[in-house]
């Protein structure tokens, strides 16, 4: 048996109701669990709704707050991590499901895709869905290009959606997981990449499911609505960068393969039907965005940009007159990425803005001179992006290991 949740920030109630719904009538589910941030109006609308819906679907229908756990922004994770340890001391269900509580096309099959996969033996389910070529520009910049650089040969650059909030661990994944320290004080935005790295690090067999309807969210608006985020989601790949993957000793001979994980299974199903508006979708308002490079330059920010390559720090300056992004190409955001492994401090401003900065005029580089050329070609280009990262950086690495052999 299962228990579904649903962490919660501000949503429509109704939205939620109607998932905790689909959830609680599901066969195989036991218990559904939603955890909300604070005492609002979305707490207080399931408060009301969830004694009548516990009635209607005889079963147990729980409404908590976050605990604070970790020790980052009280935030997503909190509400995740709280979710895990609820699991394990109040249920003695097998497995656990999340899912965000505002997708509108949520339906039993999200549920009984996880379960199948489970029931394969599986202990880690996640979905995964199409998304628009503009969207998820935090997963492909951010995440799977971490993943490429750092862990080349591992799985990690390899999972469609490490970002994705609908995900199943069965009760030893759980166990382990609320052991890791990194997993539970990471409370902000960081906590999806710690759940994808650490069920990789640990080995577990893991199935992608592809739910074609997607999930339908809203666009963005400018790229500063993902500002936090993609400084949480960075400050995570940061901190994971000297933690090894190698479940094997090393000899001189095999030490490039520390790079690898010691071959998990994973597997992905084919993406058989992407929606047309998937197609059509632009994922964020571009023209605003393009104001948000050229205003809150301080004279540190303009300081720091030494520290990168000559093209960077001459491209992203030439912003404080009017915006300029087409230096962000591939090869310049490699080269970028590296510096800020080496240099970026999520708890200080001016770096905040710096990297806000350099993420936008990468993203709206590859907007303007790949996304639109169309779907297909964009999504062929980020996948091969993504294949060319790793390959660079197996290279450097195994380089950099042989070199040093020889010494
Ligand atoms: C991502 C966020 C933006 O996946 O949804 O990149």
């Amino acid at each position: 048996m299962c228990l579904v949740v649903f962490p919660f920030k501000k949503e429509n109630p109704q939205v939620v109701l109607n998932n905790v719904k689909i959830a609680a009538q599901h066969p195989r589910v036991e218990e559904v669990l939603c955890v909300g941030v604070e005492k609002e109006e979305t707490y207080r609308g399931l408060e009301q709704n969830i004694p009548s819906l516990k009635m209607d679907t005889n079963k147990e229908i729980n409404l908590i707050l976050q605990e604070r756990i970790g020790d980052k922004r009280p935030g997503k994770g909190d509400g995740m991590n709280t979710a895990l340890k609820y699991f394990l001391e109040e249920t003695d269900s097998n497995n656990i499901l999340f899912f965000d509580s505002d997708i509108v096309t949520f339906g039993p099959h999200w549920i009984t895709k996880a379960i199948e996969g489970a029931d394969m033996g599986y202990p880690v389910v996640r979905h995964y869905f199409p998304r628009a070529s503009t969207d998820a520009m935090i997963t492909w910049m951010i995440t799977k290009t971490g993943f490429a650089l750092l862990w080349p040969a591992s799985e990690l650059p390899w999972i469609e959606q490490p970002l994705g909030g609908e995900l199943l661990f069965n009760r030893s994944v759980v166990e382990k997981l609320v052991q890791e320290k990194d997993v539970m004080n990471r409370s902000d935005w960081g906590i999806d990449t710690m759940y994808t790295f650490y069920t990789v690090k640990y080995g577990y067999p893991m199935l992608e499911t592809y739910i074609s309807e997607g999930k339908l969210h809203k666009l963005y608006g400018k790229l500063s609505d993902l500002r936090t985020m993609l400084v949480e989601c960075f400050d995570t790949i940061k901190s994971l960068k000297d933690t090894s993957l190698a479940l094997s000793a090393k000899s001189p001979d095999t030490e490039h393969l520390s790079v690898c994980n010691g071959g998990i299974v994973h597997r992905a199903e084919h993406p058989h039907e992407v929606p047309a508006e998937v197609f059509e979708k632009i994922g964020f308002d571009i023209e605003g965005s393009l104001t948000l490079l050229v205003e809150n330059w301080t004279p540190r920010m303009e300081e720091l940009l030494d520290l990168f390559p000559r093209r960077v720090r001459d491209g992203l300056l030439s912003n404080r007159t009017s915006p300029s992004f087409s230096f962000m190409d591939e090869h310049t955001w490699r080269e970028t990425y590296y510096v800020l492994l080496e240099h970026f401090d999520s708890g200080d401003e001016d770096w905040q803005e710096l990297i806000f900065k350099l993420w936008t005029s990468r993203v709206l580089c590859y907007t303007t001179t790949i996304a639109l050329r169309g779907y297909f070609f964009a999504m062929r280009y980020l996948y091969s992006m993504i294949d060319r990262y790793m390959s660079h950086s197996a290279r450097q690495i195994i380089k950099k290991i042989k070199g040093t052999d020889r010494k």
